[in-house]
């Protein structure tokens, strides 16, 4: 199940996700809007949500590597690097963004990186219905955080709020993907183990 060529294509990719700049295939959902005016408490505000954004998505890149190593069904495997290739674009779009904002991006990317893949290897390790039921939680999950996030960013950053909207209907779309592959409803007390472990990756990515 687990061959080294796998492997090594997997680790090229995380060093690629930590350290390379992503790119994106459809455009930015702000590249038509202008850049509002924020003064300094808006603008670090907007920074830390959109590197808080920016450190889900590399989890999310490194969930669904892990994921897709494991995965037993080549339909399920396509579809997860599908999802893979738009977790991509939220990367590229949330990295400028903080870019834009004056900010840099968090320093617990790699530490982020490596524990989410060893979850995503984990899931996909237990089953596809399993695997799947994680990857539908995460996404409704992020998806709550992200309109969380609409409702406390400057309400004249219009830039940051096309960027999270787009992503919110991504996010939205993943999830219903994986509950279509066969995705299992989880035992309660994962999801809200899973919603603490999110709270934490939040809270500090939002400082540093
Ligand atoms: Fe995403
Ligand atoms: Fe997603």
């Amino acid at each position: 199940m687990l061959n080294l060529d796998k492997v090594i294509i997997e680790f090229d990719k995380g060093l690629r996700t930590l350290f390379a700049q992503a790119q994106s295939v459809r455009p930015f959902p702000d590249k038509d809007l202008p850049d509002a005016e924020l003064n300094e408490a808006e603008k670090k505000h907007a920074a830390g949500l959109m590197r808080v954004n920016h450190t889900g998505e590399i989890c999310a890149q490194a969930l669904y590597q892990g994921q897709a190593l494991t995965a037993r069904d080549p339909e399920v495997q396509k579809r997860l690097l599908l999802a893979a290739q738009e977790e991509t674009e939220h990367l590229a779009w949330t990295a400028k963004r903080v870019n834009e904002l004056g900010s840099h991006l968090s320093v617990l990317n790699p530490l982020m990186y490596t524990s989410s893949l060893a979850l995503g290897a984990f899931a996909g390790l237990i089953g596809d219905k399993w695997n799947l039921g994680f990857l539908a939680e995460t996404e409704r999950q992020v998806g709550a955080h992200l309109q969380s996030h609409l409702s406390s960013l400057p309400a004249q950053d219009a830039k940051s709020r096309a960027v999270v909207q787009q992503m919110y209907v991504d996010e939205v779309g993943h999830s219903e993907m994986a509950i279509e592959l066969g995705g299992a409803e989880l035992p309660l007390p994962v999801k809200l183990a899973m919603r603490a472990t999110g709270k934490v990756m939040t809270r500090t990515a939002y400082w540093v």
